[in-house]
């Protein structure tokens, strides 16, 4: 008995000496206790998230920690109670934009930089984004990202953007929020909410974080998740970026939920909540693109003129 513990601990003993000796810093980096290393030393730690619904008692403000393949991007599913990856359920709009349609199916759009795109034109219910970006020599295309909404429901706009920013620190809020060209100020503490006094149907509330996530409502019509997020300099150099220490990029990752669409509503995302609607991206291909960008170019952030736009329209 004796010996079999000496045995183990002078086993032990030589492990750590080993692990130490082969990875001093690589050993530093797991924190002594966690199971798995990070990919990265410079990879960000797991982001806290929780169930904000009091209608779910037993998920109620219970902290989760993002999964590792979305580990700054997961909400919690109430329901389930469990954090999954925000930009993999319909209504996702997330990276260089990825889309997640109304019919489950993922696909990329090639806008341009600096252009707005209308993403939903519905007869009471138009959202544009602005798309920030980058040109690519190599491929004759611009690396893009959303870095604002703007949602035009009941001649009422609501103004969603993520500050540019140099270098990025999560702990400062990089939201620029505005309601009818009235800017919105939201303290960053988790929990803090707005609400319109003069459309008490539209609120935002700071949902599971003090800062750079936020949820925002128009009752009856559409609920929408937005993240700030960098881009970080490993995206860069295992896309090919090239992002500079002048500006990283913000962007914002979103994922909607619409609750009274008619069957005419169109845009990018849009369109892909008709009841009959067959995607025209290649499914199956890696990267299934969905063209038409002619069709979703806005003459501004704040306009309803998209080609596809059905606002006002019965
Ligand atoms: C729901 O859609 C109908 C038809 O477009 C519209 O009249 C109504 O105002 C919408 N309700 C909300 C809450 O947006
Ligand atoms: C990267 O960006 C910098 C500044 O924008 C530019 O000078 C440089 O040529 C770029 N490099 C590549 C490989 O595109």
């Amino acid at each position: 008995m004796l010996m079999k513990m000496n045995l183990m601990g002078i086993r032990i003993f030589f492990i750590i000496l080993i692990m130490l000796w082969l990875s001093s810093s690589a050993f530093a980096a797991y924190g002594g206790g966690s199971a798995k290393p990070p990919p990265s030393p410079s990879h960000s730690p797991p982001r806290r998230v929780r169930c904000q619904l009091r209608q779910y008692p037993a998920c109620y403000q219970a902290w989760h920690l993002c999964p590792s393949i979305c580990s700054t991007s997961c909400l919690v599913d109430c329901v389930t109670c469990r954090p999954i990856c925000s930009c993999d359920n319909p209504g996702a709009v997330c990276q260089d934009p990825r889309f997640v349609g109304g019919d489950g199916n993922t696909f990329y759009f090639h806008g341009h930089k600096d252009q707005d795109f209308c993403l939903l034109s519905d007869a009471n219910l138009h959202i544009n984004a602005h798309f920030i970006g980058k040109r690519d020599p190599s491929m004759n295309r611009d690396f893009t990202w959303v870095q604002s909404i703007s949602v035009i429901f009941n001649s009422h706009n609501l103004f969603i953007a993520a500050k540019t920013t140099s270098i990025w620190d999560d702990n400062i809020d990089h939201f620029v929020l505005s309601f009818d060209a009235n800017s919105i100020s939201l303290p960053p503490v988790e929990g803090s909410s707005w609400k319109s006094p003069s459309a008490p149907v539209v609120s935002i509330t700071r949902a599971g974080r003090d800062t750079n996530f936020i949820a925002a409502e128009v009752e009856g019509s559409f609920r929408v998740t937005a993240l700030v997020v960098p881009i970080s300099e490993k995206e860069s150099r295992a896309h090919g970026y090239n992002i500079t220490a002048d500006n990283c990029f913000a962007h914002l990752e979103l994922g909607f939920k619409f609750y009274n669409l008619s069957d005419m509503v169109d845009g990018i995302l849009g369109q892909t909540y008709r009841k009959n609607y067959v995607t025209r991206a290649k499914i199956g291909a890696k990267m299934p693109v969905l063209g038409g960008a002619d069709k979703f170019l806005s003459s501004s952030i704040f306009a309803t003129d998209c080609l596809a736009s059905r606002y006002g329209k019965n």
